[in-house]
């Protein structure tokens, strides 16, 4: 197997191909900064890439946390959320457990979209049974402070990065580490409101009627994750995933401007330093928004909600992008027949594309582990030749 190192230096990036597989050493450093196999990459990245793998590779977003009581276990010793994020021996654990269990191709990072803000300044509690609490973004004088922290955020996240290195060096070559961020607008609806839960009727007021002011926060959003993903790929990350949540909130006359644009930015920026590095953008209930973004942004997946058809989705989004969702979470709560025939319609629908099976959203506490074991063996088993 021949691992290419990380190349980050401008004229190295322009090198072909085989000039830097031949610079490239033979062995697998697991402290290399980028673990990217080219010459056999995980079988994700050949789907995130466009291959039609003979199995689909699946993970669930979300599979780290509360349904698990080997989560449970670590969690309560850390009754602050943020600081168990960003404690390297716990997140990578974390990070690690749905693998053992069910054999995903892939682990997620255990991390979270507001580690930005909290990077930015800006305080941030998780409250039990509330989630998120913020210190609301509304005016110029926030603004022109987190303008000013926002060179620094990058750095201040090296627990982040830390906890990449050490997943990537215990997992399987076969398997591959998603790296993550929130995208800018969904961020942006967290730093605005000053939580979550609410009818974003805050954030969509200051984005209508001081569109230059708001513009500021998501170019300071936009350049942080940059930076942010940048130093994830550099550490291990093997792909990396966009979640804009809250795309939904958008009308499609602000969605060009705060969800299309902004992920575009960060997709151009990546692919100039990564272009290896798969990008999936999930843009949740964007609904036929959906194949403007897919086509505008560049990116190689898209995440589909469970809102979205398979076979609309199949007819409709560009041949070269790769799929991956979308079950309705709550199936995989419920479990049985029900399931496993949503799970097998997904799989028919998409059976000519290259795809990744996923959830349509996060799993939830109340997924029972039997239903995880269920699915997963289906998905095991699955070979793209069977019509089902
Ligand atoms: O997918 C994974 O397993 C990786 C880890 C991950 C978390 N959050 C851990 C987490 C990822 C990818 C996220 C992303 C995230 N965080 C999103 C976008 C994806 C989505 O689900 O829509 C959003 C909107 C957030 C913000 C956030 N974090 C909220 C609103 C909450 C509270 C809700 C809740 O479930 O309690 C969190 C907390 C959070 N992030 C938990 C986990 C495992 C639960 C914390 C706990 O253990 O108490």
């Amino acid at each position: 197997m021949t691992v290419i190192p990380a190349i980050n230096s401008p004229p190295l990036q322009l090198l072909p191909l085989f000039l830097r597989l031949l610079l490239s050493g033979k062995t697998r450093d697991l402290s290399a900064e980028t673990s990217v196999t080219e010459a056999d990459p995980p079988l994700l990245v050949r789907a995130l890439r466009g291959e039609r793998t003979a199995r689909a590779p699946f993970w669930f977003m979300r599979q780290a946390g509360r349904y698990l009581p080997e989560y449970r276990a670590l969690r309560q010793q850390s009754p602050d959320f943020v600081r168990f994020c960003l404690n390297p021996p716990h997140a990578a654990e974390v990070t690690l457990q749905p693998l053992r269990r069910f054999g995903m191709d892939a682990a997620i990072l255990f991390a979270d979209i507001l580690l930005i803000p909290h990077a930015l300044d800006v305080d941030l509690v998780f409250k039990e049974g509330e989630g998120p609490v913020l210190s609301p973004v509304r005016d110029a004088a926030a603004v022109d402070r987190l303008e000013k922290a926002a060179p620094a955020v990058a750095g201040r996240l090296a627990a982040v990065y830390e906890t990449v290195s050490r997943v990537r060096g215990a997992l399987d070559p076969d398997k591959a580490l998603i790296g993550f961020a929130g995208s800018p607008w969904t961020v942006a609806t967290y730093m605005v409101e000053g939580g979550g839960g609410h009818d974003f009727r805050t954030v969509r007021r200051f984005a209508l009627t001081e569109p230059d002011l708001f513009q500021r926060l998501v170019d300071v959003l936009v350049d942080t994750t940059i930076a942010y993903l940048d130093r994830q790929i550099q550490a291990g990350a093997d792909a990396v995933q966009l979640f804009d949540t809250w795309a939904s909130a958008l009308p499609a006359a602000e969605f060009e401007r705060w969800c299309v644009a902004p992920t575009a930015a960060i997709v151009t920026a990546l692919r100039a330093r990564h272009p290896h590095v798969p990008i999936i953008g999930f843009a949740r209930g964007a609904g036929t928004g959906l194949v403007r973004y897919a086509t505008a942004t560049r990116i190689d997946a898209i995440g589909l909600d469970a809102g979205v058809a398979p076979a609309w989705a199949a007819d409709q989004l560009p041949q070269s992008l790769c799929l991956q969702g979308n079950l309705d979470p709550l199936l995989i709560a419920i479990g049985g027949t029900a399931m496993d025939a949503a799970a097998h319609a997904i799989l028919s629908a998409w059976r000519q594309r290259a795809f990744v099976f996923n959830l349509g959203h996060g799993i939830t506490p109340d997924v029972p582990i039997a239903n995880v074991d269920r699915l997963s063996a289906i998905l095991h088993a699955w070979r793209r030749e069977q019509t089902s």
